[in-house]
């Protein structure tokens, strides 16, 4: 008898203590979904390391003495406010196999200690999530909404655009909201997230201010942004596709035109030896001379630069070794 009584005291002991585990687990599920929505410290796993991108970005990317030092310091500078006015929003230009991809996963990778693989970061390809021209009203609405239920999770994201170019005109529009200041949404703070777009208008006039510098004698490194803001922006409104004649750019939403340069054969031999490196096979000069010779180059007359960057290297080392 006297142990039935302690049996069912104790089982109704464990019921006691499960409930009341189980309302607290509930209620801090639901409180935490509250919170974030109304307040704006829902940042998930961000963990920026800004000293570890700019060593990185200096170590690693050849020849983007802009895109390094334009980067480096909007990060820098927004992330040191907690309360921001507006997003940050970079638009990359340039030519491929230059860096641009590599440099957005790079930023990601410091930001939330994980490449491309955080719940924090989205990378939209267009050919990929909008193949369809046709559907763009579709996509209107889901590209909306994925970003919208995205920083309601995490205020703290990264959304990088990849291959603008192939982007259906009139799609990007669908942000310009999110972009401008003092926009609130649902009480979430949309002003922390960074956006980055990609595409290669406006490599023209990036390839030509680099080659006119060299002809006139100077050095790459000496070319300043002022020097080519304007006509980016210009040139990267007038043309088809993407961003171009867009009212995110009419608007002025963009923070940061980041020029990427075309990449002499300097470059494409210093990235062809880090290939081989990182195969182990650091001593074979004849692949680095090799895969560099194979590369075009324009212009022409002077054949200074890569067509495709640095893109093809990694192919061509694995061909050669
Ligand atoms: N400026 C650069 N410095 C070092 N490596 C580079 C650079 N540009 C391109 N690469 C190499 O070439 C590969 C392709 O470059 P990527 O970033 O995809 O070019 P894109 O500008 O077309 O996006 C990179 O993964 C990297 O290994
Ligand atoms: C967040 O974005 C991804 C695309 O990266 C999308 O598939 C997902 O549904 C979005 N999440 C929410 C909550 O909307
Ligand atoms: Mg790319």
């Amino acid at each position: 008898m006297e142990l039935v009584v302690v049996w069912t005291a104790t089982f109704l002991g464990f019921c006691v203590v499960f409930l009341t585990y189980f309302t607290v687990a509930v209620s801090a599920f639901r409180f935490k979904d509250i919170y974030c929505k109304i307040s704006d410290y829902c940042e998930c796993d961000f963990q920026p390391d800004i000293k570890g991108l700019e060593w990185d970005l200096y170590r690693n990317l050849y020849g983007q003495h802009l895109a390094q030092e334009i980067i480096s310091e909007a990060l820098d500078k927004f992330l040191h406010n907690d309360s921001p006015e507006r997003p940050l929003v970079f638009s990359f230009h340039g030519s491929s196999g230059t860096g641009k991809t590599m440099v957005s996963s790079l930023v990601g990778k410091y930001l939330f200690g994980s490449s491309l693989s955080s719940r924090s970061i989205h990378h939209f390809i267009p050919t990929l999530h909008f193949p369809d021209s046709g559907q763009i009203e579709q996509y209107k609405k889901e590209l909306k909404s994925w970003i919208e239920g995205n920083l309601t999770e995490c205020a703290r994201s990264l959304f990088v655009f990849d291959e603008m170019d192939t982007m259906p005109s009139g799609l990007v529009d669908v942000l310009a909201p999110l972009l401008g200041p003092y926009h609130l949404v649902y009480q979430t703070n949309y002003r922390k997230a960074i956006y980055i777009f990609i595409s290669t208008s406006g490599s023209e006039i990036i390839n030509h201010v680099t080659l006119e510098a060299r002809k006139s004698g100077l050095d790459r490194e000496e070319i300043r942004i002022e020097d080519l803001e304007n006509l980016l922006s210009q040139a990267a409104y007038d043309c088809k596709g993407g961003l171009c004649h867009s009212e995110v750019i009419r608007t002025k939403l963009i923070s940061h035109f980041v020029p990427f340069m075309p990449l002499t054969r300097r470059h494409v031999e210093r990235c062809v030896r880090q290939e081989i490196c990182h195969h182990g096979q650091c001593h074979r000069k004849d692949i680095i001379t090799m895969v560099a010779k194979t590369m075009g180059y324009h212009p022409e007359s002077e054949m200074l630069f890569s067509h495709t960057g640095c893109k093809t290297v990694s192919a061509k080392v694995d061909y050669y070794l």
